[in-house]
């Protein structure tokens, strides 16, 4: 495993085959000290754990789980604050959308602000976590699960999502070290430019259901939802998602999570 790596300037890399999350590995090797882009990856998880508090299912030898440590740099420090948080989950999503696109000709889009979607399908998903030392951002733990064969796509109960895994895409079973290599690698390209107006434009191109009506759902820190519905027009200047209401009011969300609307229409039947 980090021989595999060796060519990528990493730092410590750490590997279980079997562990809870690895999000909770590396936030507590964080606490003691992990430097920046220390990497944790697991065979199998037994309590991976999703955004809003969901399970993230990782059987052994089926998926990519893993996590690495970010430092903010003395670059991201005065931007990193909780409004753009979602740019480190944007950051993962991306470069696991890139290496489908470039390395396996997918067109794999990403539904804000952190699934990997094929053919309008979950692949993958991204659990950014923040630690913050008062006001200062002290690590994220970027955490990103990919579903590479198909005993990695969750039972129907499991799901939050329709899911698929790209071995059922590809008809081909694909090597999950050298996909890592290439997720990793294209991660280390997009976070020195997290920052540039050239991430948000490469994210807004790979976003999904642009033009569709969608349910935005956002939860406040005290458990309380909020629903909204809108069209997805794309996203504002710090990656916030976009939507234009019913009124044609524009609005932003800075968090939260968005379902494909279905319009339902009432077909009237005229009887004699
Ligand atoms: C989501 O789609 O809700 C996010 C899923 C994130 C899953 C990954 S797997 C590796 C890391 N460890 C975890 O416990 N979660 C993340």
């Amino acid at each position: 495993m980090v021989e595999a790596l060796a060519e990528l300037p990493l730092g410590p890399v750490r590997y279980f085959r079997k562990t809870g999350s690895t999000n909770d590995e590396a936030a507590s090797w964080a606490t003691r000290g992990a430097p920046d882009l220390s990497l944790v990856v697991a065979d199998e998880q037994t309590a991976g754990r999703g955004r809003m508090g969901r399970r993230w299912y990782t059987p052994p030898g089926a998926a990519l789980a893993f996590s690495l440590v970010i430092r903010p740099s003395a670059k991201d420090l005065p931007l990193a604050s909780e409004s753009n948080a979602a740019r480190y989950t944007a950051l993962g999503a991306l470069a696991v959308c890139q290496v489908l696109r470039s390395k396996l000709g997918l067109e794999a889009e990403i539904k804000w602000p952190n699934d990997v979607l094929l053919e309008g399908l979950k692949v993958a998903g991204v659990l950014a976590e923040a630690h913050w030392d008062g006001m200062q951002l002290s690590a994220v733990i970027l955490g990103i699960g990919v579903n590479v064969s198909s005993g990695s796509v969750p039972p129907t109960g499991l799901l939050n999502y329709p899911a698929t895994c790209l071995e059922t895409i590809l008809g081909i079973s694909l090597p999950r070290l050298e996909l890592l290599r290439f997720i990793l690698s294209e991660l280390l390209y997009w976070r020195e430019r997290l920052w540039e107006a050239g991430f948000i434009q490469e994210w807004e191109e790979r976003m999904a259901l642009r033009g569709q009506r969608v349910e935005l759902r956002s939860e406040s820190i005290n458990g309380h939802v909020t629903c909204r519905t809108g069209t997805v027009l794309g996203l504002d200047e710090k990656g916030g998602l976009r939507l234009q209401d019913d009124t044609g009011k524009v609005f932003s969300a800075a968090f939260g999570e968005i379902l494909p609307q279905v319009r339902h229409s009432i077909i009237l039947v005229q009887g004699d």
